[in-house]
């Protein structure tokens, strides 16, 4: 499989008060092509803040180290001209919420229209746009023609609305999608139709995606692989299904059995600040296998069966053939 995006080792700090608090720790992910990765874990790990690093959207007080690669050409290394080439064109994104990022006061059509047209586009170019509007909106279940073209937000659904802002996102057949916590803002009837739009997509229009969320059920139902993020590290990576019915990481466990199918269990205590870390694994201070080594020691990610890899002390000292009887058997 070929690999479209490439994270390697990103570090971001932000500069608060004078001082540098660390976020990201050596992030690495990939994405294939027409894959699409989900990134999970609780509020404030640092999911949002990967999607922003990619989208050249981090705030000044951003330090960003590291290597993010879209097919094969660094875009840390890029400046805002070059990377606007790319953002908006191959590199797309949606907007989180429907009432923060749509103009209440506009068609819908002409706010979808507005991301491909330029102040200068030709008669010609604005009809060829409203005509792939009128497609784009057929293609995600919503109704075609002018009458819908002209609603204002207001005068639509939720999950109406939600479509809209899906479509800004694909209007320009973007290779890769970023998507951030699409089902947040819905309620639990919508949810499940947000959900079914991104699998559509990710069968129709054969992008990638980078799909953040903490609904794990959303992520269990669209990805392809999950990488799991706590406190601002990568802990656990694989593929779908391997991830969700053999989790590896005992932070992984306890998010796992948090979900309501799986029994609800509530995981005991808070992640860390970043600005009082542990001095070895992140999650020690919650984490029931504990052991001395993990107080003092930053644990490697190890791959322990194929393609699924975990970060912690538990798989170091295991063989290969424990490993994968580890792996068969958690
Ligand atoms: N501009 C910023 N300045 C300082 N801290 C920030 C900034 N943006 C995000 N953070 C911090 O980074 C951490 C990760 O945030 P975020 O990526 O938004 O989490 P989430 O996983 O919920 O998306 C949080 O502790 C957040 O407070
Ligand atoms: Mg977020």
């Amino acid at each position: 499989m070929s690999v479209l995006l490439e994270i390697k080792d990103l570090n971001v700090s932000f500069t608060v008060d004078d001082k540098q608090v660390h976020i990201l720790n050596n992030v690495s992910l990939e994405i294939n092509k027409n894959e699409v990765l989900a990134v999970i874990g609780e509020t404030g790990c640092g999911k949002s803040v990967t999607g922003s690093a990619i989208l050249h959207l981090l705030p000044d007080n951003a330090i960003v180290t590291g290597d993010i690669l879209f097919k094969g050409k660094d875009i840390t290394k890029m400046n805002e001209q070059e990377f606007r080439q790319l953002r908006g064109q191959a590199i797309a994104s949606v907007p989180q919420s429907p009432s923060t990022s749509l103009n209440p006061l506009m068609h819908v059509g002409n706010q979808v229209a507005e991301c491909v047209l330029e102040n200068n586009s030709s008669e010609d170019d604005k009809k060829k746009t409203v005509a792939k509007v009128h497609e784009i909106f057929a293609s995600l279940g919503l109704p075609r023609g002018e009458d819908f073209y002209q609603n204002y937000p207001c005068e639509l659904s939720g999950g109406m609305c939600q479509r809209v802002l899906i479509a800004m996102g694909v209007i320009t057949h973007p290779e890769l999608l970023i998507v951030d916590e699409p089902t947040k803002a819905v309620d639990w009837a919508l949810r499940k139709d947000v959900v079914d739009v991104f699998c559509e997509l990710k069968n129709e229009m054969k992008c990638a995606m980078l799909f953040i969320t903490h609904d794990i059920a959303a992520a269990k139902y669209v990805a392809d692989r999950i990488a799991v993020m706590y406190c601002g590290e990568v802990v656990e990576i694989g593929p779908t299904d391997s991830v969700i019915n053999q989790p590896l990481h005992p932070y992984t466990k306890g998010l796992i059995a948090s979900m309501p199918s799986k029994g609800f269990k509530v995981m005991n205590g808070f992640m860390p600040s970043f600005q009082d870390l542990p001095k070895g694994c992140r999650f020690s201070d919650r984490c029931e296998c504990t052991s001395d080594i993990c107080i003092n020691n930053e644990p490697e990610i190890v791959e322990i069966a194929e393609g699924h890899f975990a970060k912690c002390s538990i798989y170091k000292n295991l063989n290969v053939s424990e490993l994968f009887k580890h792996a068969a058997t958690s």
